[in-house]
Formats: structure tokens, C-alpha cells, sequence
């Protein structure tokens, strides 16, 4: 078998197709947000999250201000939305109005999208920063204070209803797809 070593810049896309998100944060004068795949649960006890967050997200710097986020989750359907989410920063625009987006605020302080509809959403408080892991990212774990899912596509047993709930994922670039295939291991 024949293999190619892969160059430093792609790679990334060993890694993906993953979750993609939607993080947002501020307050109804400033806030933002943006599309982040690199996000992950951590732990269970306490039910904490990881992110990587690029040094020059204005969506993080709001994270940073604030000390909470939400985490929503899209159906694939809103790739579109996503992908601009992700490739315009808040800096310079209003991109709720821009992308005609709603965001509401919840009981935690941080806004969840309302618009485009998420399936689910989680609310998260920053633990702990660590900001000299990479040139490019900070990453940030967080402990989640309330989640939020449509009880028609997640299942408390089973988790997500996976002939209903398409959660998009990133392949590389402007590419998404979403779960195609259902295997359950005999152990
Ligand atoms: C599919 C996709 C995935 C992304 N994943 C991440 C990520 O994991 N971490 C990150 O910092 N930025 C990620 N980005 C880039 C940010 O979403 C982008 O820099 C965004 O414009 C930041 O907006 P803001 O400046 O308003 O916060 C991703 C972009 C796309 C399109």
C-alpha cells in the first residue's frame, strides 16, 4: 500500500468530517458569533466542554468579556448561514442583521440563536483559558450550565434520532455533509 505524506496545512481534514457549531456571545448592544468545529466535549464530572478559539475571533473576545457562550446546533439545512457565520467576523459588521439572524438571551446571560431555529443548544461558563497552547488558538474549557434539545431528535437514552437529526458536518473548505450510515457494534 502506497501513502502520501500530508502537507502541514491539510491537515486538518484527517480530522473531519466533524461537528460544526455555531457559538455565540455578547450582549444585545455587542455580540457575535461564529461557526467552530473545533469544539468537544471534555468531561463528564463535572460536564465540562474544549474549544479552540482563534486569538482574533471577536466572537472569543466577547467569550472573554462575558465569561458565557452558547454552543448551537444547526440542521445541515443552514450550511449556508454556517459557512458565512464562519467566514465574516462580527468586528466589522452586525452580522445578526447581516445573515438575518435572531438571537435571544438566556437565563445564563449569553445569547442562544432563535434564527435560524437550532435543534439544540447548551450554555456554557469559561473555566479555564489556557492561551499559550498555539500561535493561532486559545483554548478554552468550560463547564455547561443548561442544555436544550428538540425532544423529536434526541432521545435521553439513545441520543440523536439519527433519521431525523441531520448535524452538519465540516469536510474542508465550503464543503458540509451529514450522517450517512447507522452501525451498532455487538461488543
Ligand atoms: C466550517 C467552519 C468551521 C470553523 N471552525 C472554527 C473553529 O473551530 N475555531 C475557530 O476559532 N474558528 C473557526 N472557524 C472560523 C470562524 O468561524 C471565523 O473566524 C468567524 O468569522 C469569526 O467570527 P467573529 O470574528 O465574529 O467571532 C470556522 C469557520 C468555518 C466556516
Amino acid at each position: 500500500m502506497v501513502y502520501t505524506r500530508v502537507a502541514q496545512e491539510n491537515l486538518y481534514k484527517l480530522f473531519h468530517p466533524r461537528p460544526v457549531y455555531i457559538v455565540a456571545a455578547g450582549t444585545p448592544e455587542k455580540h457575535s458569533f461564529m461557526a467552530i468545529a473545533w469544539l468537544s466535549p471534555l468531561s463528564e464530572d463535572p460536564p465540562r466542554i474544549m474549544a479552540a478559539f482563534g486569538k482574533e475571533s471577536f466572537t472569543y473576545q466577547l467569550i472573554k468579556e462575558h465569561g458565557v457562550f452558547s454552543v448551537n446546533i444547526l440542521d445541515v439545512k443552514e450550511y449556508e448561514f454556517i459557512f458565512k457565520a464562519g467566514t465574516v467576523s462580527g468586528k466589522d459588521v452586525d452580522k445578526e442583521k447581516l445573515l438575518g439572524a435572531k438571537l435571544v438571551y438566556t437565563d445564563t446571560g449569553a445569547p442562544r440563536l432563535e434564527k435560524p431555529e437550532p435543534i439544540a443548544w447548551v450554555e456554557a461558563k469559561v473555566f479555564k483559558i489556557l492561551d499559550d497552547v498555539a500561535e493561532d488558538v486559545d483554548l478554552v474549557i468550560a463547564d455547561i450550565l443548561a442544555a436544550y434539545a428538540k425532544p423529536k431528535l434526541f432521545n435521553e437514552r439513545y441520543g440523536w434520532v439519527l433519521k431525523e437529526a441531520r448535524i452538519p458536518l465540516h469536510v474542508s473548505g465550503r464543503v458540509f455533509t451529514t450522517i450517512s450510515g447507522f452501525y451498532m457494534a455487538r461488543g
